[in-house]
């Protein structure tokens, strides 16, 4: 089992909008795949709760609310048969929220945007990260995601330059498109809408898998990003 974490301690930069397309990605490929949210404002719940059942199954599993006569672990546990975890995390983690996270994935991505003030708190988080990062043990793969980018300008630069200081990579560059919130709004992930309206955005994604799979175990094959995953593109969207 591989855990994939989309984490950032700033709001809005889009993890769960990533973490929900990676779901779609590994699921509709065959992946036996969960999606655990800890964010108390469970918006990752909420887009599975709206997923079609015709769509490829994603197993939810809700890391806050404890649920009633059983013990945490047995309602943190995907299953046996779980291959990938995607875990989506709420905004303003650090310290020990941040330490404990860390811990419980094996890749993580950091959604940033092309801001100034995005980049200003990105700063701190990044010092803990990196100390995180140094001390471990077991060294995770840790990439970064610019997400929302209009255009390469000064800010855009900036994510490069800090990315650069603090020796992380940068695994992608993901276009501002509402074709995230369509998608989302139909319980979808921007790979499901239809190809002649997602084909940009499905290429911006293989950076992001390609780089996944370079740390995966048991790699049946390399998704295959210009055929139609299994399952149907749904007409009614976009
Ligand atoms: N590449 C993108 N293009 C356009 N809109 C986007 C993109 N990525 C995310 N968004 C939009 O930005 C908003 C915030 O995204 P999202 O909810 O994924 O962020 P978040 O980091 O999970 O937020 P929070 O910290 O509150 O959990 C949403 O409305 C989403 O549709
Ligand atoms: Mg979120």
């Amino acid at each position: 089992m591989h855990k994939i974490m989309v984490l950032n301690a700033k709001g809005g930069c889009g993890k769960t909008t990533i973490a929900t397309t990676l779901a779609c990605y590994f699921a509709s490929h065959g992946y036996n795949t969960a999606l655990m949210d800890y964010d108390p404002q469970q918006s990752s719940n909420r887009w599975l709760n709206i997923r079609s059942e015709e769509q490829p199954r994603i197993k939810a599993i809700d890391a806050v609310r404890q649920q009633s006569g059983v013990t945490r672990s047995y309602q943190l546990y995907s299953g046996n048969e779980t291959e990938i975890v995607i875990i989506d995390t709420p905004a303003g983690v650090t310290g020990g929220k941040l330490v404990d996270l860390y811990h419980k994935a094996d890749s993580i991505l950091i959604p940033v945007m092309p801001s100034i003030i995005d980049l200003q708190a990105m700063q701190i988080f990044l010092q803990e990260l990196g100390r995180l990062f140094r001390q471990g043990r077991d060294k995770k793969h840790v990439g970064v995601i610019a997400n929302r980018v209009r255009m390469r300008g000064k800010s855009y630069h900036a994510i490069e330059s800090l990315m650069q200081e603090a020796g992380l990579p940068l695994v992608a560059v993901l276009r501002d498109t509402q074709n995230y919130s369509l998608a989302m709004e139909a319980g979808l992930g921007v790979c499901e809408l239809r190809p002649g309206v997602s084909a940009k955005d499905r290429r911006h994604w293989e950076p992001i898998l390609d780089w996944l799979f370079q740390v995966l175990p048991n790699k049946r094959r390399a998704l295959e990003l210009t055929s139609p995953p299994r399952g149907s593109w749904p007409s009614a969207v976009a």
